[in-house]
């Protein structure tokens, strides 16, 4: 049984005064939903506000995640953020998002680099892949999102890789307000995502991992999500900025 994950992706929004009033809204209904063990929960702040949402967050099973790192542990990155400055105060860390491949240059092959660098540090990656628009109508799916799966994986050990959330996004779906379909999302997840895994790691690491759906993934339609079978659980962007949504996303992720 793999327990569902949601993941509130809070991209480049709320100062640490919005943040600690989000977390404030959040926290009384989210604390005993992840207390159940049957849903896990992180917030993904950006940096500047990780330290006071992780402070407001202390003592309740409520997780924290960064939105990206670098690999190296330290030295001449201006501007960059190591994972031994995140394992203090975070649980998990988002790489390879789409808008990090797509607006700042990440390949599959940095992504990797990132994804060693934080099970390194005792980080856990959710690990973001997905095709585009024209991917997609070009029917490249597949092909696309299994490379990502293969190359973010890259010389990842089975032991590893079992601890590795995968979000699959598809582009085309995240911000837009057009959401892929369950059907559709738990495909790619079984078929492509999880077909990559067997093929690296054998069929029982495939049925391990724990992959999400993000998209435009809203309190109205996330249940179809949840109701499929390959989807544990949801990369929450727009709605996790919403309180009463996130709290709504995540309760139904219990169901
Ligand atoms: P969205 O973003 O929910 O706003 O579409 C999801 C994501 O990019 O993680």
């Amino acid at each position: 049984m793999r327990t569902p994950i949601v993941a509130g992706n809070w991209k480049m929004n709320k100062t640490i005064a919005e943040a600690r009033e989000l977390v404030n809204a959040l926290k009384n209904d989210l604390a005993p939903l992840a207390a159940t063990d049957q849903v896990e929960i992180v917030l993904c702040p950006p940096f500047v506000a990780l330290p006071q949402v992780a402070e407001l967050v202390k003592g309740t099973p409520i997780k924290v995640g960064a939105q990206n790192m670098h690999w190296e542990a330290k030295g001449a990155f201006t501007g960059e953020v190591s994972p031994t400055m995140l394992n203090e105060i975070c649980d998990y860390v988002i790489i390879g998002h789409s808008e990090r491949r797509q607006y700042f240059g990440e390949t599959d092959e940095g992504v990797n680099k990132k994804i060693k660098a934080a099970l390194a540090h005792h980080l856990k990656p959710i690990v973001c892949v997905g095709e585009n628009l024209a991917q997609n109508e070009a029917g490249q799916t597949q092909q696309v999102v299994g490379a990502q799966v293969r190359g973010a994986f890259k010389d990842i050990s089975r032991d590893d890789a079992r601890g590795i959330v995968i979000a699959y996004e598809p582009i085309w779906a995240i911000g837009t307000g057009k959401a892929a379909s369950g059907a559709g999302a738990n495909s790619v997840i079984g078929l492509t995502i999880r077909g990559a895994l067997a093929d690296l790691y054998g069929e029982a690491t495939a049925q391990a991992v724990r992959v999400q759906y993000g998209g435009s993934a809203n309190a109205k339609n996330v249940t179809e999500f949840f109701a499929q079978p390959d989807i544990d659980g949801a990369l929450v962007g727009g709605a996790s900025l919403v309180a009463a949504d996130f709290i709504a996303i995540c309760k139904a992720a219990l169901k």
